[in-house]
């Protein structure tokens, strides 16, 4: 039987995350404590890694199947690894990742999770925030959660993948998407959705891509889900993580959104992902 290593695993805020020491993502046995920390805390700042992008994937099986990515084009030799660019010398409106969002939220099987691993970092900033969904659903009235959990969401990725989103206007320089009319696909997830692995509730919406409630307009349901998105990030609710040379994020993206900050013009950061596959998420019963 493999021997469980000692890994250190230290509480980032009240909300959520926490950073991993004294773990080797090549050591499969570190991943079960590794899954469990995810499961507890939502997103870990793992430490010290150095893994080629074979061993970034190989870690990523540990926790389920890296997902075929829809229109963000891959690494040529490793088509489940996208590169996470912003060029020193890029001047876009916009960094990918930079506007709160759950990775490809619009998908019938949300991804359980994502794993992103620094390759270049700038010298300063370029951190990423993390909102607790489950903190944010754990601190609504129990009015507003009993309303809430009878209600579904509809999730789409036309505003950023559609043929008149953001990406369709070719607004980043350093990374290549295809927007299409498959983008504006619209598939509904309960509002609050009963995480399997330990029946935790997550308030199961984000900025870009929940569009409106099943069975609303978007006018209608704008106002709310404005209210339920600010809630989520009001600064009690977060996390923030510092990224070093060798550092690998992991979240769970079905009971967090996140944010990258773009602070670090005139500097090269560089990340991989490796999305992995979730289930259809299902609602409180
Ligand atoms: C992402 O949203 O996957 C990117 C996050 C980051 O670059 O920090």
């Amino acid at each position: 039987m493999a021997q469980k290593s000692a890994i250190e695993i230290k509480p980032l805020s009240g909300a959520l995350g926490a950073e991993v020491l004294g773990a080797d993502g090549k050591d499969p046995a570190t991943h079960e404590q590794i899954h469990d920390a995810l499961m507890d805390h939502g997103v870990l700042m793992i430490r010290d890694q150095d893994l080629t992008p074979a061993q970034h994937k190989a870690f990523c099986r540990s926790l389920g199947e890296p997902l075929p990515v829809p229109f963000v084009h891959t690494l040529e030799d490793h088509p489940e690894i996208i590169a996470v660019i912003k060029e020193a010398d890029e001047r876009t409106e916009m960094v990918f990742g930079g506007t709160w969002h759950t990775d490809f939220s619009f998908l019938a099987a949300p991804p359980k999770a994502s794993c992103l691993y620094a390759r270049e970092l700038p010298p300063f900033g370029g951190d990423t925030l993390f909102a607790s969904m489950t903190g944010a659903y754990e601190t609504l009235s129990r009015g507003m959660r009993a309303m809430l959990e009878g209600l579904g969401v509809a999730h789409s990725g036309r505003r950023s993948y559609g043929p008149v989103g953001t990406f369709a206007n070719d607004q980043l320089d350093s990374m290549n998407v295809t927007a299409g009319e498959s983008g504006d696909a619209e598939v509904v997830h309960p509002v609050v959705a009963v995480i399997p692995e330990n029946g935790k509730r997550s308030l199961f919406v984000n900025d870009i891509y929940a569009i409106r409630f099943d069975g609303m307009t978007e006018a209608e349901s704008e106002p709310l889900l404005k209210f339920l998105c600010e809630h989520a990030q009001r600064p009690e609710n977060l996390c923030r993580l510092t990224w070093r040379p060798g550092s690998l994020a992991l979240w769970d993206n079905r009971t967090t959104t996140h944010y990258a900050i773009d602070d670090y013009d005139g500097h090269r950061r560089e990340m991989h992902r490796v999305t992995i596959a979730g289930v259809p998420l299902t609602g409180v019963q």
